[in-house]
């Protein structure tokens, strides 16, 4: 649908932003929604960030999703902020509800729902999180509430720590934690049911390297790759060839830009052609 005067425009703020898929994955779910609304990528820098909120407002554009660097920078600019992202401490999704902008987290719901469509039981069990960042601390949540154990791994310790001892504080679950280094991952894997990497370790261009030694997979481990380009990361095809579940990072994009296009829209979300419209894309090498 070409643009028109009445056309409602969405985003996606971050820097880098070139290569993300949600400009692909909105814009097939407004067609197919049949309404005539565009989604754009805005690459804004750390210091264009309060500039970037004052032009939503002023460009009256209708919702934008945040990713890195600003999910968390992000929060003071905004007018409220729903409990999950204010408990998570990072906001990847702004509605402009009539000017006033709302903050929300669909992060953990993504995560949620890649868990659930894998049929995976994590309540009671030990699960191993990789990295200790915005999309770690929404990882980390959704696991507590789904009554895991979480273990947060970090290359930084005290980042660990901090996130652990938030969880720990705020669900009641006894989270814990450890630096990041092979032989933590390696002990720590005997008694998980589930390692989830939010890490960048294996994102494209530098798709050869992984978060976590391959000697650790075994058949009834599940391995969750956050990163998704390249769909087949290295942490992926280890688990793969060890005869251990996978669920890929595919599912948590997926889901997470669903739950963002319900917000905006509060339309019911053409999830399987969103899917559809990021695979094409990853093939088409993008
Ligand atoms: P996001 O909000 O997207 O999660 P982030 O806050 O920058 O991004 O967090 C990135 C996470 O990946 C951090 O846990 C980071 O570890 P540090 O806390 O030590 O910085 C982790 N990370 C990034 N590059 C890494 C690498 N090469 N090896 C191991 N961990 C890495």
């Amino acid at each position: 649908m070409m643009p028109t005067g009445k056309t409602v425009v969405c985003g996606i703020i971050g820097d880098p932003i070139e290569h993300s898929m949600s400009p692909v994955m909105q814009n097939a779910a407004f067609e197919a929604a049949d309404i005539d609304w565009v989604y754009v990528a805005f690459k804004v820098g750390r210091e264009s960030l309060a500039m970037a909120v004052a032009g939503m407002r002023a460009l009256n554009l209708r919702g934008l999703n945040v990713t890195v660097p600003h999910k968390v920078d992000i929060m003071p600019y905004l007018d409220a902020i729903d409990p999950v992202a204010r408990r998570i401490g990072a906001v990847n999704t702004i509605v402009n509800d009539k000017g006033r902008l709302l903050g929300y987290n669909t992060d953990a719901a993504g995560f949620v729902h890649a868990i659930e469509a894998a049929g995976l039981e994590v309540g009671g069990r030990r699960v191993i999180v990789l990295g200790a960042g915005g999309g770690a601390r929404a990882v980390a949540y959704s696991l507590a509430d789904l009554g895991a154990v979480p273990v947060i791994v970090n290359r930084t310790p005290s980042r660990a720590k901090s996130l652990a001892e938030d969880v720990a504080r705020d669900t009641g679950i006894g989270a814990s934690w450890s630096e990041l280094t092979p032989a933590a991952v390696d002990e720590l894997a005997l008694s998980a049911v589930l390692i989830v990497n939010t890490t960048p370790v294996g994102m494209s261009p530098r798709s050869g390297e992984s978060p976590c030694p391959s000697a650790v997979m075994r058949r009834d481990l599940a391995v969750c790759d956050i990163v998704y380009n390249p769909l087949q990361t290295a942490l992926m095809r280890d688990a793969e060839a060890a005869g251990a579940r996978t669920i890929s990072g595919l599912e948590m994009l997926v889901g997470q830009g669903a739950r963002a296009f319900e917000l905006f829209t509060g339309l019911d979300a053409p999830v399987d052609v969103m899917r559809e419209a990021v695979l094409t894309e990853l093939h088409c090498g993008a």
